[in-house]
């Protein structure tokens, strides 16, 4: 049976927001993106659905109030339990209050893995859910550290889902390849996730946020899959669906709020709009993935 589900990421929810801030932000329609997200979910009727951090504006660059952090993860977490699939999720660099850096709140309502969760989300089938941020500070450190117990933990997860012929899914906010450079919200110490990767052979995907692009690398025998933010242009998720055969079969779904779609595209030029939803194939693509052709095969 074919696994479907629903990966979104950096949804960055600011009440009462004073601006846009930095395109292809639209911070100050952020209740209308969440009011849209459930529904449109909840019709596709995923096996499962998740998040890949910054759900608010905390951390560095918005200098949230702690009054409206604390609002902020109240009507995300009310938002967010509207999904009827099961939801997994792990915390971004924008989830800590912006006045302490402290991830309390947070972690009160949403998961927080410290540092590492695998789940079972389907038949066959585990999520590792890291947390990049979980013993760092993030306002020095905003695109998070890979940890010494965040590798062991994943070789340990990895080894154990290839004894048990599941397929496991990385999910991290930051990103393991480098794209112009290696310091440009790539997460610190990606070489030795790079050779974790490498060597862990039940692995099939990594997710990840943060850049707010969409962007798809068969690197290896791996994908490294970055997915766009849906708190403005190109405003949607990615859904993927895992068949027996081996195939990996993404789609990109924009959310139906065309006029806030529009405006989010005013703000940048063509050029910059066609970074941020990526290549064609960076949204809709099938890829046959040797590691699940043999896992699953
Ligand atoms: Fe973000
Ligand atoms: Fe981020």
């Amino acid at each position: 049976m074919p696994i479907r589900f629903a990966f979104l990421t950096d949804t960055h929810h600011y009440p009462d927001a004073p601006e846009d801030y930095g395109a292809p932000k639209m911070l100050t329609r952020s209740q209308e993106v969440l009011d849209a997200i459930p529904p449109a979910l909840n019709a596709q009727a995923f096996d499962f659905v998740f998040h890949g951090g910054d759900f608010l504006c905390g951390g560095s660059s918005f200098d949230l109030p702690t009054e409206t952090y604390l609002r902020s993860i109240d009507e995300a977490a009310a938002a967010f339990a509207r999904i009827e699939a099961p939801f997994y999720s792990i915390p971004g660099n924008h989830d800590c209050d912006a006045q302490s850096g402290s991830f309390d709140g947070f972690a009160a309502r949403f998961p927080y893995p410290d540092p590492l969760i695998v789940v079972d989300a389907a038949p066959r089938l585990r999520l590792a859910l890291a947390n990049v941020f979980h013993d760092c500070d993030v306002f020095e450190k905003g695109s998070g550290v890979w940890t010494d117990a965040l590798d062991e933990a994943l070789r340990a997860a990895a080894a154990q889902a290839l004894a048990d012929g599941c397929a496991l899914l990385l999910v991290l906010h930051t990103w393991v390849l480098p794209e112009f450079s290696w310091d440009h919200g790539v997460v610190e110490g990606a070489p030795r996730l790079v050779k974790t990767l490498d060597e862990s052979p039940a692995i099939v995907a990594a997710f990840t946020g943060h850049r707010h692009i969409n962007r798809i690398t068969a690197y290896r025998d791996y994908l490294v899959v970055d997915t766009a933010c849906l708190i403005g242009f190109p405003l949607g998720y990615r859904s993927v669906v895992l068949s027996d055969d081996g195939f990996f079969k993404t789609r990109f779904h924009t959310l139906d709020l065309p006029d806030l779609l529009q405006a989010s595209y005013d703000r940048s030029t063509p050029e910059e709009n066609r970074v941020w939803e990526g290549h064609i194939f960076d949204r809709d693509v099938d890829i046959l993935s040797p590691r699940l052709r043999a896992l699953w095969g």
